[in-house]
């Protein structure tokens, strides 16, 4: 398949999605915010093949060498209730785990919220920014970036022992167009079912690719660190831990730790 394939970029059209490449840019996530407040509709789709300044969650960057990811962010604007907001990166979460099994038939572990991993180390991140105007919901982005064609030597020193590609895990380069239409139709999915309140569904279907549930995790929340047994998400998207007896919820907060399949989420 192409870039231009026609009967894609039709039925890409037909969810909503207009597709745009970008050869560089400082953060696609950033670019659909200006982009945002300059009148632009729902349903863009920026695809770089290089940032200068990418981002990630909890303020941390996101650094990726040209062409080597799938580097896209969705400019959307769900109709959905306050309460189901903490509900988007876990639809996004699920959409790009369900894309990645679809077109590199590889199954990836989420991380609560969002982190994608492989048997090697996480494979991709996802940041989720929304846009509020006084106290309503304008747009959401959604930013994704996938590792497809590193290898472990490519990645920083700093972060190589926890990165990994679906290159590393498949064997196979994933063309970034096929991964990125696959996600697009789940996302678009995902959102829908969120849409028509179907949280039941979305909350199962998360824990068919949930790697932590059962595990002793660790949680850095705000100065703090939580230890417990993670238990799942409820259905506001939040973590549910077992902590000495009791189950508590996190709405924010990142795993730094688990026993078994990784070491360590984030970067
Ligand atoms: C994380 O795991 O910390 C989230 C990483 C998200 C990175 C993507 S790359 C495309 C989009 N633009 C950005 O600046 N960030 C997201």
């Amino acid at each position: 398949m192409t870039e231009n394939d026609p009967a894609r970029l039709q039925k890409l059209k037909g969810l909503g999605f207009r597709l745009e490449y970008l050869r560089e840019i400082d953060s696609t996530n950033q670019e659909a915010m200006r982009r945002a407040a300059n009148g632009e509709p729902s349903g863009l789709v920026l695809l770089a093949d290089h940032q200068t300044q990418g981002r990630g969650r909890l303020g941390r960057t996101w650094q990726a060498e040209p062409l080597s990811s799938l580097l896209a962010s969705v400019l959307v604007k769900p109709e959905i209730a306050p309460a189901s907001l903490g509900l988007v990166p876990i639809v996004s979460g699920l959409a790009l785990a369900q894309a990645i099994e679809a077109a590199a038939h590889f199954q990836p572990g989420l991380v609560w919220p969002n982190d994608l991993f492989g048997a090697q180390g996480k494979i991709a991140g996802i940041l989720v920014e929304s846009i509020f105007e006084k106290s309503d919901l304008k747009f959401i982005v959604i930013g994704s970036g996938v590792n497809l064609a590193q290898k472990k030597a490519d990645f920083p020193a700093e972060i190589r022992a926890r990165a990994s590609s679906l290159y590393e895990e498949t064997g196979r380069l994933i063309a970034r167009e096929d991964l990125l239409f696959a996600y697009l139709e789940k996302l678009s999915r995902g959102l829908g079912i969120l849409e028509r309140e179907g949280v039941r569904e979305l909350v199962e279907n998360y824990s068919g690719y949930d790697i932590i549930a059962g595990k002793e995790i660790r949680l850095l929340k705000g100065g703090e660190e939580i230890r417990g047994t993670a238990l799942g998400i409820d259905s506001r998207g939040r973590l549910k831990v077992m902590i000495g007896g009791q189950e508590l919820t996190f709405a924010a907060g990142e795993i730094s730790m688990i026993r078994g399949r990784n070491d360590a989420a984030g970067y």
